[in-house]
């Protein structure tokens, strides 16, 4: 089975249509993506909020995140999984941005995602020269809810969008191999899209990206915390989960489980 590369989602720059990508943390998670042909997973530092359940991105440790990619790699034998750099793993130095990268593409990653733009220029070029793939983000960059008050649509007015369409540039010269764009106006994606020439994925960035990321949990209806416009979920499982529970715990309360056919004689 061969193994999706950054090159491959290239290719899928300005394609006939949109393609859709996923964050995982888990095997099985990633086992699912794989069966169904999503060809970048990103195990997200969105991890912090749904796995750990932190407040926000903010504390989640290089080790804390390095578990969850090992887990994701196990589970998939065809997708590119790309591994987000945590707060505070690239912001001190371009030293310890590769030495933090280098670590999650020894634990299996493919690629690393750093939010910013003109700012981790350096960043980027020092970790493509070592042969590290970096994925971009710009938009609403979750890293920085507390510079901005929180979570809030980026890009509006001509100083600000004029801003990110600069900063997609700057990393599209870093080396950058895609960027994701979140919550930003729809005009603006299409603009960032058209301008450069690497994928650009969006998430509330409209339907004019060249793809397309949801948190997983939001997509299955597992996460009901914290629910942004963008999110559509694509299943219920936490009603599913719930009702599972339920069931079990009353069988076995009224000792309906284990039957015979549970155990052994
Ligand atoms: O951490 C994450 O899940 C992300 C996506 C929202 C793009 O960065």
């Amino acid at each position: 089975m061969k193994k999706i590369t950054i090159r491959d989602i290239q290719k899928l720059k300005g394609g006939e249509s949109p393609f859709a990508t996923v964050t995982a943390y888990d095997y099985v998670s990633a086992q699912n993506a794989d069966a169904v042909d999503i060809p970048l997973i990103l195990v997200g530092d969105s991890a912090a909020m749904v796995v750990y359940g932190m407040e926000n991105t903010i504390p989640i440790s290089m080790d804390e995140l390095l578990f969850l990619v090992r887990a994701v790699c196990r589970g998939t034998k065809k997708a590119l999984v790309v591994a987000d750099m945590p707060f505070m793993s690239y912001q001190v130095s371009v030293e310890e941005a590769v030495r933090n990268a280098g670590r999650l593409i020894q634990a299996g990653a493919g690629a690393v995602k750093l939010e910013g733009g003109l700012a981790i220029m350096d960043r980027v070029q020092a970790l493509t020269r070592v042969g590290i793939p970096v994925m971009g983000h710009i938009g609403m960059t979750p890293q920085s809810v507390n510079q901005y008050g929180g979570y809030k649509v980026q890009g509006r007015g001509e100083h600000q969008s004029g801003a990110l369409l600069e900063d997609a540039k700057a990393l599209e010269s870093a080396g950058a191999f895609s960027i994701v764009l979140e919550a930003m106006p729809t005009v603006l994606a299409k603009s960032i899209t058209e301008a450069i020439t690497i994928p650009t994925i969006g998430i509330g960035a409209g339907s004019d990206c060249d793809g397309q990321i949801m948190v997983l949990y939001d997509l299955l209806g597992l996460f009901d915390e914290f629910s942004p416009r963008f999110v559509k979920p694509y299943a219920h499982l936490k009603v599913d989960a719930l009702q599972a529970l339920r069931r079990f715990k009353e069988e076995v309360e009224f000792q309906k489980f284990p039957s015979d056919l549970e155990s052994y004689q």
